[in-house]
């Protein structure tokens, strides 16, 4: 694997899937093969799981790992032919051949402004260290996808799956900050290119992206689409035709124990207890959210596996 920027670098995903559970179960087989190697994992936004399960994948594969909150580092410029007399202190293009030379692989997460839409979907800070960075690059959440998180998402279910061809329902959820559509995304992109009966439902007005979105099914009655469900993945996401605006928090979209029956519950994480989801889902004995969590080390281990292999 040359990065992990989109889910298309994946070359073989059923293959990928069953790599990365053969390294749950044996985390320490691959432990010499990030020897001298290092891992330079950048934040541009908050974390928990990203940043701790993926230092954990590099430290089982024997990497080293170097954070930087860029927050305290020089405000970058993004812009070609700026006259940088402004916030700006450093172009991406010094910091990021910079940073190639003390890092082997560069990690960098970078969540978008939710305010200009054609920014945000030109993916500029992603792609920008995809330009100028020499070395590969692994998307810790961009501004319109999370596939590291998507990754973990397809190794949970197909741990749990008890069919051939389990029907998973993507439900929007009321939350009262406006968040991106990146989880929603890969999770789309990715269930896509998976043996699953997949429906996306959400209220009217709430579409993602038809490049997303596709052909997938969309039902804006919850209950309806709820029905037979096997795997629930629950998740809000902000406008995307009036970008970035929060224009429903109805509380009727909330998960409950009732509308849930007895499929599997998912959420990437972090998660708003009795706004998104009632206590008594999470809390419940069909809630796989710390197994989730749990394969997010496993989903960046293969990856970067992958990249090592490559290097
Ligand atoms: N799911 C997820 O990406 O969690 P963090 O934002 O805590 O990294």
């Amino acid at each position: 694997m040359k990065k992990y920027t989109e889910i298309k670098d994946i070359s073989n995903l059923q293959e990928t899937i069953k790599d990365a559970i053969s390294l749950k179960n044996n985390p320490f087989e691959f432990e010499d093969l990030g020897k001298h190697k290092t891992l330079v994992m950048l934040f541009f936004n908050s974390s928990l799981r990203t940043r701790l399960s993926t230092e954990k994948a590099a430290k089982n594969l024997g990497m080293d790992v170097m954070i930087l909150n860029v927050n305290d580092a020089w405000n970058l410029e993004f812009e070609d032919g700026t006259i940088m007399s402004a916030n700006t202190s450093e172009h991406i293009k010094e910091a990021a051949q910079v940073i190639s030379q003390y890092g082997d692989v560069i990690a960098v997460r970078a969540f978008p402004s939710l305010t200009d839409k054609k920014k945000d979907e030109s993916e500029f800070v992603m792609n920008s260290f995809i330009k100028y960075a020499t070395v590969p690059i692994v998307n810790m959440e961009s501004a319109t996808a999370h596939p590291l998180q998507a990754l973990a998402d397809a190794i949970t279910i197909t741990e749990l799956s008890k069919k051939a061809k389990p029907k998973v329902v993507l439900s929007w959820a009321p939350h009262p900050k406006a968040l991106p559509q990146a989880v929603a995304n890969s999770f789309v992109e990715m269930m896509q290119n998976m043996d699953v009966d997949l429906t996306i439902t959400h209220p009217e007005g709430y579409e993602l992206s038809e490049a997303i979105t596709k052909n997938t099914p969309i039902n804006h009655n919850q209950e309806d689409a709820l029905k037979d469900a096997d795997f629930v993945y629950v998740k809000n996401w902000s406008n995307y035709k009036d970008y970035g605006k929060v224009l429903s928090q109805d509380e009727n979209w909330m998960m409950t124990k009732a509308k849930l029956g007895n499929a599997k519950f998912m959420h990437c994480l972090p998660v708003r207890r009795n706004v998104v989801v009632e206590d008594a889902v999470l809390d419940g004995e069909h809630s796989v959210v710390i197994q989730q969590a749990n394969n997010r080390t496993f989903a960046a281990q293969i990856v970067l596996k992958q990249i090592l292999e490559e290097l």
